[in-house]
């Protein structure tokens, strides 16, 4: 029997995971309260296709298939048939817990309720659904969702052996390779990649060097994909600082993990990086 999936929010990375999932022949509810962002999210999977298509990962008929697997809604339209309702919404700790209040209460009583949060405290949102807590779960992705190997799967002490072996489980079937680790602020990828990231702000702050050259060093250096400063640009610059302030507020050592001045500067000034056009860099040429 087909699988069926919500996946609720349908921004960068809530649409990776769908297209992940519809590719590796799951039925995806793409549910988003935007209808704009809905559109744009199709947009994305229509165009993500095409790529696979031309690079021969699949044939048409495959992505066709893909893209009919995937339905649009502004509700929860396939709560009933879900297994499995993946929340990747604004990572605001408020409105999480609210859609976890929703999902506890429109998802069957079997149904494992994760979500893609990056850093805010799994053992929190379970404790805002009550007897549901044994079915919440981290299940953390990482941006391109498509392309990145890793699932880092988050157990809280809450969770049942049950969620964390169906989750296991799904992200095998996506294709990715799932890790687990325990709730701690930042989890494993963001406790130390986040410090790093913020580090290089603090060097170009300091005028250790420009952006150019701080990327160029660590990329080849380091053999990394790509800099610490564009990387932050791909992720959100938004989103790193509130990942930085759940370290500062979770783990102490106020120096150690305040976001460094230029990092908020930034923010504050509206350039979030790759999807406002302008970050670190500057995207709009
Ligand atoms: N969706 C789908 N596919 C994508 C994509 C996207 N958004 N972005 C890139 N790709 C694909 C491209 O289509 C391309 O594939 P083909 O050419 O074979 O079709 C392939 O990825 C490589 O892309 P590019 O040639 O454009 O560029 P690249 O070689 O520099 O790779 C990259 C781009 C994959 C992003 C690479 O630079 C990389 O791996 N960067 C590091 C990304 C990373 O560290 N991500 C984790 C961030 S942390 C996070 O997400 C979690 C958190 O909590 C903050």
């Amino acid at each position: 029997m087909t699988q069926i999936i919500s996946v609720i929010g349908a921004g960068t990375m809530g649409s990776g995971i769908t297209i992940t999932a519809a590719s590796a022949g799951i039925e995806v509810c793409q549910v988003d309260v935007s209808q704009e962002q809905l559109d744009r999210a199709k947009f994305y999977h229509e165009k993500t296709l095409k790529r696979n298509v031309e690079k021969e990962r699949m044939t048409q008929d495959e992505a066709d298939a893909a893209l009919s697997r995937i339905c649009y809604c502004q509700d929860h339209a396939r709560a009933s048939e879900s297994s499995f309702a993946i929340e990747a919404a604004t990572e605001n700790s408020e409105i999480k817990k609210k859609i976890f209040g929703a999902m506890a209460s429109t998802y069957p009583s079997n149904c494992i309720l994760a979500t893609n949060t990056s850093s805010i405290s799994i053992t929190e949102i379970g404790k805002s659904v009550g007897e549901a807590a044994d079915r919440v779960i981290g299940m953390h992705f990482f941006n391109p969702v498509p392309v990145m190997k890793l699932v880092e799967v988050i157990k809280s002490p809450s969770t049942s052996k049950e969620t964390l072996a169906r989750t296991i489980e799904l992200s095998e079937q996506m294709g990715k390779t799932p890790i687990a680790a325990n709730d701690h602020p930042g989890f494993v990828s963001n406790r130390v990649l986040m410090p790093m990231i913020n580090e290089a702000f603090h060097a170009w702050n300091d005028g250790v060097a420009g952006p150019d050259e701080i990327d160029g060093i660590m990329k080849l250096g380091c053999a990394f994909p790509m800099g610490p400063l564009r990387l932050a640009d791909l992720i959100g610059l938004d989103v790193c600082r509130d990942i930085m302030l759940v370290l500062h507020e979770g783990l102490g050592h106020p120096d150690k993990y305040a976001p460094c001045a230029k990092l908020v500067e930034l923010v504050e000034a509206g350039h979030l990086g790759n999807k406002t056009g302008r970050g670190v860099y500057d995207y709009t040429s």
